[in-house]
């Protein structure tokens, strides 16, 4: 006892030499000496704690440890597809972004991303075509051999590009099977209902998980014509019902609805037991997804209502580069510390 209160001393000499103050975000900043500070956070239901090392001529953070204490109701060591399920029955909600290289899949997955989706979206996002119909099976398998290389928690399921599935079931499967042996990925995702059945059966029967996709395919963009709201016409919404059922019934794990009215989304999630996971649904599902680079801000062209952007990379990006731009140009970098 007299031990312990010997420390007392030495705790309040600790807070008074530590600086303490709120911090923009609700929360208290601990600063100890000039370069190591512990921030907690208070976002909602979350508390953050943020050990930092502050060390450079822009005090950005040089190193830093990120812990979430979240609203989530069980620590999962690993995400597996029971996982998911899990979660879905205990009213946990998913979290999912995609990735498709190394860098950004190690920091999704180290945030605490429950789902890395590495999505046929790179078609647009990392090589600029306008729809994702080129993307080829190698490209997908490439960008989801170097996600897999950078997670260690997360789930990550592959969608199976255009024109990798659609022919016949024996497509589809040797499609899956190459995505599962050559990239290590943990699932598949395909797009579409009763069309495909045959093919997501066979795929099923090997033993591969798969994801269905429903509501905007973007896929089929050119038979839709546009990347407007799916399913707000009656016949389109009972289609839309009958094959989450369906794809629930053949054995897929989740489901992603995209682009549809929150109503018919929420109705669909409440009326199958596996989880459903929103771009664009709204609330009423049991998780959702966006496109890293959009929610991120590093693309600006692209702002549909469903899109919260987290941070605006590009802009800050732009400006970074520019400064380093001006920097060679004006021979301030490098300087003498930063040479040998
Ligand atoms: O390819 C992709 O990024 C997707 C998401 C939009 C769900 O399929």
């Amino acid at each position: 006892m007299v031990g312990y209160l010997a420390l007392i001393p030495s705790a309040v000499a600790l807070l008074v030499w530590s600086s303490y103050r709120v911090t923009r975000k609700a929360g208290i900043r601990f600063t100890f000496g000039p370069s190591l500070s512990l921030q907690i956070s208070f976002d909602k239901n979350k508390i953050i704690s943020h050990l930092a090392l502050h060390k450079n001529r822009f005090n950005t953070f040089t190193a830093s440890k990120r812990t979430i204490m979240s609203t989530a109701k069980k620590d999962y060591k690993r995400i597996t597809t029971k996982s998911l399920f899990d979660m879905k029955a205990n009213g946990e909600k998913i979290s999912m972004l995609t990735a498709y290289d190394y860098t950004m899949a190690k920091i999704v997955d180290s945030a605490g991303v429950d789902v890395i989706l590495v999505g046929d979206s790179a078609s647009n996002v990392m090589a600029g075509h306008e729809t994702t119909l080129p993307i080829t099976l190698d490209q997908m398998i490439y960008h989801a051999s170097s996600v897999v290389r950078g997670i260690e928690r997360a789930l990550v399921v592959v969608d199976l590009p255009f024109g990798s599935y659609q022919s016949d079931p024996k497509e589809a499967l040797r499609s899956a099977i190459r995505i599962m042996k050559e990239s290590g990925g943990h699932a598949v995702k395909l797009e579409g209902g009763s069309e495909i059945k045959e093919s997501i059966k066979r795929i099923l029967n090997a033993g591969i998980p798969v994801m269905g996709h429903l509501g905007l395919t973007p896929q089929s963009i050119y038979k839709f014509g546009t990347y407007t709201v799916r399913a707000k016409e009656d016949a389109e919404a009972e289609k839309l019902i009958e094959d989450a059922k369906l794809l629930e019934r053949i054995g897929c794990f989740a489901l992603v609805l995209e682009k549809i009215p929150a109503a018919l989304a929420e109705k669909v999630a409440k009326s199958i037991s596996i989880p459903v996971i929103g771009i664009g649904a709204g609330g009423g599902v049991d998780g959702q997804v966006l496109v890293l680079h959009d929610m991120i801000g590093m693309t600006h062209e692209f702002s549909p209502r469903f899109l919260r952007r987290y941070m605006n990379l590009y802009e800050d990006m732009t400006k970074a580069i520019g400064q380093y731009v001006d920097d060679v140009k004006s021979q301030d970098f490098p300087n003498a510390n930063e040479q040998y």
